[in-house]
């Protein structure tokens, strides 16, 4: 019996080894195949465009291409699902960000992952000032004529976002909350698409990310009314902050951030942060995000472990929005 039970264990201690070995041996060889990078929302929206742009630089660095796929539903949550359900190797990542990782926690009862314990973070990727702009030939030339429009037309003011959660829901329920109106809100599977029909002239407004906001306030195809800021921003210094434009409750800024599936290995994820920062150091990639208003992080938010505490705080601080807000999703 004590000879079977020493061999048992010899026989285990054996397989754990050779396991060990695998995974060390696994690590080293990844990527073996294409990555795919799961975005939560609509082609051509802010996370989509942040996404493609770091995706094509890290694809240089890990030999492999890095395919993106829309993964939409759910207001950003069915990605995460998805990257639930990955083999956690490091083939299958994930842009999530501050309504999909942060604000989904308090929103959502039903939410089908913890953020902090189902996934394996790699590094913060961007953060990005938030815009309130409505269409062009909205009556509206300033936040202050906004809010005196918006307090007499809330019953029929249609205000797009990218579903329950989003970060262009939960930023504007910020701004609608500290006025006390409630508008139509009018979902969309991303701002992408959200943005096209801002443009068309068929919704008021909208609260988004700059790097959906600034080309088209460049190109003059919106109005952009205030940045939801104590400070205006350098790359549209002729949009006011919601300070100046009379609603200093209305502050707020959003993140980006990239995630693999728990239990990928730390040897491979210790990868793709590598993969990541090196797209992040390019000048070109650092001038395209800057030039769209997104800021690179700073060095302790790249890190894996800073990330997670970031997340953390993160989810803490938009708990007491959402209580006020009154909003849930059953
Ligand atoms: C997008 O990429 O469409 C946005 O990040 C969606 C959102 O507002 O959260």
């Amino acid at each position: 019996m004590k000879t079977m039970t020493r061999l048992a264990i010899a026989g285990f201690a054996a397989l754990a080894i050779a396991g060990a070995g695998t995974t060390a041996a696994q690590a080293q060889a990844f990527p073996t195949k294409p990555v795919t990078m799961l975005i939560p929302f609509a082609a051509g929206g802010p996370t989509d465009v942040v996404g493609r742009l770091v995706g094509e630089h890290m694809a240089r660095t890990l030999g492999q291409p890095v395919i993106i796929e829309n993964a939409v539903g759910a207001a950003g949550t069915l990605a995460g699902q998805r990257l639930m359900s990955s083999a956690p190797d490091g083939h299958v990542i994930l842009i999530g960000h501050t309504g999909t990782h942060a604000a989904a926690v308090s929103l959502n009862p039903n939410l089908k992952y913890k953020p902090l314990e189902d996934f394996a973070p790699v590094g913060l990727v961007n953060t990005n000032p938030i815009f309130l702009t409505v269409k062009k030939t909205h009556p509206s030339q300033t936040l202050t004529e906004f809010v005196t429009w918006l307090k007499a037309n809330e019953k029929t003011a249609t205000n797009a976002h990218a579903g329950i959660g989003s970060v262009s829901h939960t930023t504007c329920l910020l701004f609608n909350t500290v006025l006390g109106v409630k508008p139509n809100g009018v979902p969309y599977r991303g701002t992408g698409p959200a943005m096209t029909d801002l443009v068309a002239g068929q919704i008021d407004y909208l609260c988004d990310q700059a790097v959906n906001v600034a080309p088209q306030e460049r190109a003059g195809t919106i109005r952009t009314l205030a940045v939801a800021s104590d400070e205006r921003a350098v790359f549209l210094p002729n949009v006011p902050t919601s300070t100046e434009g009379g609603v200093p409750g209305f502050k707020v800024a959003v993140w980006n951030a990239m995630f693999a599936p728990k239990d990928t290995p730390p040897a491979v994820v210790a990868k793709l942060n590598q993969a990541l920062k090196a797209a992040l150091a390019d000048a070109g990639v650092k001038g395209k995000l800057q030039e769209l208003g997104a800021d690179v992080p700073v060095p302790a938010l790249l890190e894996p472990a800073g990330l997670r505490g970031f997340i953390g705080a993160e989810i803490e601080k938009w708990a007491p929005i959402i209580k006020a807000s009154g909003v849930r999703i059953e």
